[in-house]
């Protein structure tokens, strides 16, 4: 393959709004972000030049980081972050990867405004696996907040409970003719009548799932995550934050405008939402100047039947190398509970039911960050930062499971701590994600750093094993999954790439509860099998 090279300047700008101008991040004073062009196999060395008073990392979203962990970006987690004024340069190989997956910053809530595209072609010569569509278009769907999301994200950490939802949604960083002052900051594709287009699909919301849909309009899933799959059709997709969809839509209709709609998708019960939605246009050629679009029909936010469209459609393409025996059987718990309100709690708010803190856990377990990242611990060997005693069961597994996960169990307390979990390498992993949930239960769009999975079941309810039935054959590839309200995943994957990996709710609101964990794997045998070293400008903490 060949090399990639882009310059990213982390700076602020002035954008104009919802009638308010405003200042966000951005890259490069684009909104969304540069889209970031490779072929499969390329390297792609990004500099990331920090011209912000703040912080800031960029991570690269379903990118394997194949022996180049350090270049990941979760700060705290693998970095410190790229304090300002300072540059690091990040760098990675897209070994065997292609299609769609997305960029965003990872620290704090930044990624409200950082995030764009990736788009990895195939190698010369080796077609698309379905009919080569006329031309191609990115869709990001986003939040946008007026308010400094930094501030959102310390409110929420000293006391401000549960923050607002964004003040718009968008598609291309537009929120559409929904929204005040907004009837001219819309996008608009323009198609030709009859020809077929390949829609790029990225999720970057910050606290919603979401729903996409397209007046009168098929959509055929080809690609999810960046893995091809079976062609499947369906009216509407729902995407967590994270995942990307590749989809083909033909312009087959009566000439005309047609409204492409994106909404949220919230699974928590006894919430309220306006049903409101950002709107783009899928405009004909020929068709009437400034005709009526035609409306599209968005499910309402809480719709739970909807949401599991994709999900129950998914099929690789191919039968992929699905591990048919497991080394490691993992039982997860995720979900949001409430602590006590003690001093010495990192998380201070204290508007959790009872008086209680808010938080979020796995296995009760609310993961804290140290203020060294965890794999620069690791690799240093720095004691005290972080301890490899993860529950690899649930503490209170049977205070969870017996009964609906929307029972309350008698101790709703979580732990506070930085536990890892360690695998050796090439550990071949089963792991049940079972949501829970002592306040209420909610779909979590489960991401893991450094790999993708296979995702063999999932269902509603508790997880019982002899009921499940596994997907070996043809299961989807991915590195984001929504894990049903109420309900389970199952995820398989090899643990063969040496780091210290993230894995988290990407609901940044929950993320900041602490839903999250961290996976060291360790190194093989082989000499392409060891952790790397510390490329020389990793910034400090
Ligand atoms: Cu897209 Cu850790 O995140």
């Amino acid at each position: 393959g060949s090399t990639r090279y882009y310059e990213f300047k982390v700076q602020t700008m002035k954008i104009t709004k919802l009638c308010k101008t405003n200042k966000i991040v951005t890259i490069n004073q684009m909104l969304p972000g540069p889209v970031v062009y490779a072929q499969e196999d390329d390297r792609v060395i990004v500099k990331v030049i920090n011209e912000t008073p703040h912080n800031a990392t960029i991570h690269w979203h379903g990118v394997r980081q194949i022996l180049s962990c350090w270049s990941d970006g979760p700060s705290y987690i693998t970095q410190c972050p790229i304090q300002s004024g300072q540059t690091f340069t990040y760098e990675f190989s897209l070994v065997k990867q292609k299609g769609t997956l997305m960029w965003h910053a990872h620290f704090s809530w930044l990624r409200a405004t950082v995030y764009g595209a990736i788009v990895i072609y195939p190698k010369p010569g080796v077609p698309y696996p379905f009919k080569l569509p006329y031309e191609e278009h990115i869709l990001i769907l986003g939040e946008y907040w007026m308010r400094d999301v930094l501030k959102l994200e310390q409110g929420v950490i000293a006391g401000g409970g549960v923050p607002p939802p964004a003040d718009a949604f968008t598609i291309n960083g537009h929120p559409g003719p929904n929204y005040n002052c907004s009837n001219n900051d819309v996008y608009k594709i323009d198609v030709v009548p009859g020809k077929t287009y390949l829609l790029r699909l990225i999720s970057a919301t910050l606290n919603t799932e979401s729903f996409f849909t397209i007046a009168n309009h098929k959509i055929t899933i080809v690609e999810a995550d960046g893995e091809y799959t079976k062609p499947f059709t369906t009216d509407r997709v729902m995407l967590g934050p994270g995942q990307t969809l590749n989809v083909l839509v033909t312009a087959n209709q009566h000439m005309g405008r047609y409204s492409m709609a994106m909404g949220p998708y919230i699974s928590a019960k006894n919430v309220s939402f306006q049903n409101i939605s950002s709107l783009a246009y899928f405009n004909y050629l020929g068709a009437l100047p400034n005709s009526v679009a035609v409306e599209a029909n968005l499910p309402r936010f809480n719709d739970n039947l909807a949401a599991t469209t994709v999900m129950d459609g998914l099929k690789s393409l191919n039968s992929g190398d699905v591990p048919k025996e497991i080394d490691a059987d993992l039982f997860f718990t995720i979900g949001l509970n409430v602590e006590k309100c003690q001093s010495n709690n990192p998380k201070k708010n204290c508007q959790g039911n009872n008086g209680g803190v808010m938080a979020a856990s796995i296995n009760n377990i609310s993961f804290t960050r140290p203020n060294v990242s965890v794999l620069q611990a690791y690799y240093s060997k720095i004691k005290g930062l972080f301890t490899e005693d993860f529950p690899g069961v649930p503490l209170k597994f049977y205070d969870f499971v017996n009964g609906a996960p929307n029972t309350a169990p008698n101790n709703t307390q979580s732990l506070n701590g930085t536990r890892t979990k360690v695998l050796e390498f090439g550990t071949r992993v089963q792991l049940i994600l079972q949501d829970t949930g002592t306040v209420t239960t909610e779909n979590h769009p489960i991401h893991l750093h450094g790999y993708s999975f296979y995702v063999v079941g999932y269902g509603s309810g508790n997880y019982d094993p002899q009921l499940s039935n596994f997907n070996l054959v043809d299961p989807p590839y991915m590195n984001t999954i929504g894990v049903p309200v109420g309900g389970w995943a199952a995820i398989r994957f090899v643990a063969d790439n040496p780091g210290v990996w993230f894995m988290h709710c990407h609901l940044e609101l929950h993320l900041t509860w602490g839903l999250s964990t961290v996976f060291i794997v360790k190194n093989g045998k082989g000499p392409l099998e060891t952790l790397p070293h510390p490329p020389a400008d990793l910034p400090r903490c």
